[in-house]
């Protein structure tokens, strides 16, 4: 195992820190001062356009920050990643996202295996399931074609999913229609199935390990529903669960458990994260709302930037200068959080699906061999699609005491063009997209205030200190590659972040603690009064008054 490298103790570090205590940051004089600013720190990326300039960088900190890149090795850990080398050291396994959009021409052997063979069986079986099902020739018990796909899954066999479902609503074939139920709050199963025909109704169980408690539970329970909604119209039960349930797992030993048959679930392997899942058979949902051609696309926006991300040097590598800035950020400037800002309401999921993605990744206090982390790890990420957010919680961004970084993220051709007397509505909602980054980056001087006839006592409060850094990705259209390219860009921005902090970003053992206590404590909830007797004074309490509230 490679230790990781302290980056604290690295001579780049040194130059950040001289750097972060020399520099004044003054968006305002370096765009004035630097005609060349905006196009010396503006990147393509396959198809987006990613303008660095309105960050709080120079290109002495680019060259330090590059200088850091080298001094952690992240170049050599990235070609470890790719080459599926056990890069998640507590789970000994390698990390092959990035394998599973590679063209089926390649090759890649991974422990005695060529796993982009492996990939491309599963894509085809995925593929012809989904003509069929979008054809009609795959029908239900009563012969009728499908009109509803249902995945149950949760965390990354759900968020990526629902997300690009969102995202590509355009491209889901006309008169089909996909639902999520991924809660174990019976609510969540109860909304999403009780307006659904079982005849024209699949349900795609979706989990990594075929253990997970929601997702089983919320399987068994749709399941239940399916054949009580079958019996209820006198129609016959025997072999419906093999022509409206199919299921996407590591483990098709478990499926078969359940009932599956294991002709009807489509595989992959302990070397995809769950948060690093959407593109392999825990798309299949998608594969059939957007069809095969369209995933293709989507697979295709993917490799590019893993093309990029594989090739380029630090310097101008933009994931790895994107994460790079949030580890100044985090780091230098104590940012303890990170906007993602769609101006595009179909990415309206996109910051949820984010959550999961950068924080599972990199919310950890240890190092990949066990010894504590040297330095903040970890922001928080959060946002909401502008113009919404604009109206709700930019205020802080703007004027609140923290610095939060902000990615915006914008496409050119709407979906929808349309005008509102003669105005073009996707230009309004653009203009807001540049106003606000202008905005933050340049604020509003006193002096602004005044000579607007402000009265003085109310100056202060609206005086604007600008300097507050922002990324703005924009984007040709939300086509399916577009999509592909803006989730590897933050998976890989994520495995940046990670690679600098020393931490094993595709393991999650933070989420273990609370889901084991809440198999114990489901005892003393239903009534086990010693089990109540073995809880603490607080959870002993609110279990007594949830049993006296329970009707
Ligand atoms: O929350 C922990 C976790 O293991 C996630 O990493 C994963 O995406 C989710 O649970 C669902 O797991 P599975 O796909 O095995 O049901």
């Amino acid at each position: 195992m490679q230790t990781p490298v302290d980056p604290t103790a690295t001579s780049a570090w040194k130059r950040l820190t001289e750097l972060h205590e020399a520099m004044e940051p003054d968006l305002r004089a370096w765009f004035a001062d630097d005609p060349q600013r905006a196009e010396r720190f503006s990147y393509e990326l396959a198809d987006l356009y990613v303008d660095l300039s309105k960050n709080l960088l120079t290109d002495d900190v680019l060259s330090a920050l590059a200088e850091l890149a080298e001094a952690v090795d992240l170049p050599a850990r990235r070609d470890a990643m790719y080459a599926g080398e056990h890069i998640n050291i507590t789970e000994d396994r390698a990390v092959l996202h990035t394998a599973l959009r590679r063209p089926a021409t390649d090759t890649l052997v991974v422990d005695g295996q060529d796993v982009i063979a492996d990939v491309h069986g599963v894509l085809d079986k995925i593929y012809a399931f989904a003509d069929r099902v979008r054809s009609g020739q795959w029908t239900g018990i009563t012969g009728k074609p499908i009109e509803t796909v249902v995945n149950i899954g949760i965390g990354g066999s759900d968020l990526g999913p629902v997300m690009v479902y969102e995202a590509l609503k355009p491209y889901v074939k006309d008169g089909l229609e996909c639902r999520f139920i991924s809660n174990i709050d019976p609510a969540d199963c109860a909304e999403k199935v009780k307006d659904l025909d079982p005849e024209t109704t699949l349900f795609i169980i979706a989990s990594k390990t075929f253990t997970t408690l929601e997702t089983l539970t919320n399987a068994r329970m749709a399941r239940d529903w399916f054949l009580a909604a079958l019996e209820e119209r006198g129609l016959p039960t025997e072999g419906a669960i093999a022509k409206h349930f199919v299921a996407v797992s590591t483990a098709l030993d478990k499926v078969a458990e359940f009932g599956i048959d294991p002709d009807n679930a489509f595989g992959f392997w302990n070397w995809v994260g769950g948060r690093y899942s959407v593109d392999s058979a825990v798309g299949t949902v998608l594969a059939v709302a957007i069809g095969p051609e369209h995933f293709k696309e989507f697979l295709g926006g993917f490799h590019a930037v893993d093309e990029h991300f594989a090739t380029k040097a630090p310097a101008e590598n933009v994931p790895m200068l994107m994460g790079l800035l949030n580890v100044w950020y985090v780091n230098f400037f104590k940012a303890a959080s990170h906007a993602v800002l769609p101006y595009a309401q179909y990415l309206h999921r996109f910051a949820a699906y984010l959550q999961q993605l950068t924080m599972e990744s990199n919310g950890k206090s240890v190092r990949w061999d066990g010894s504590p982390v040297t330095t903040e790890t970890g922001e928080i990420f959060w946002g909401e699609p502008g113009t919404n957010g604009q109206h709700a919680f930019y205020q802080l961004i703007h004027q609140g005491t923290q610095l939060i970084p902000a990615d915006f993220i914008a496409v050119a051709n709407p979906a929808h063009p349309t005008k509102d007397g003669g105005v073009d509505v996707h230009e309004l909602f653009l203009s807001n997209y540049l106003a606000q980054t202008a905005a933050l980056a340049f604020g509003k001087t006193a002096e602004e205030v005044r000579a607007e006839g402000t009265p003085e006592e109310i100056v202060p409060a609206r005086v604007f200190a600008g300097n507050r850094p922002t990324t703005s990705i924009l984007a040709p259209a939300l086509t399916p590659s577009v999509v592909g390219q803006l989730i590897a860009l933050y998976e890989h921005i994520t495995f940046t972040q990670g690679i600098v902090w020393g931490i094993d970003s595709f393991d999650q053992w933070g989420v273990e603690l609370g889901k084991k206590l809440a198999l114990e404590i489901a005892p003393a909830v239903q009534g086990d009064a010693a089990a109540l007797e073995a809880q603490d004074a607080s959870t002993r309490a609110l279990i007594t008054r949830y049993r006296d509230l329970r009707r």
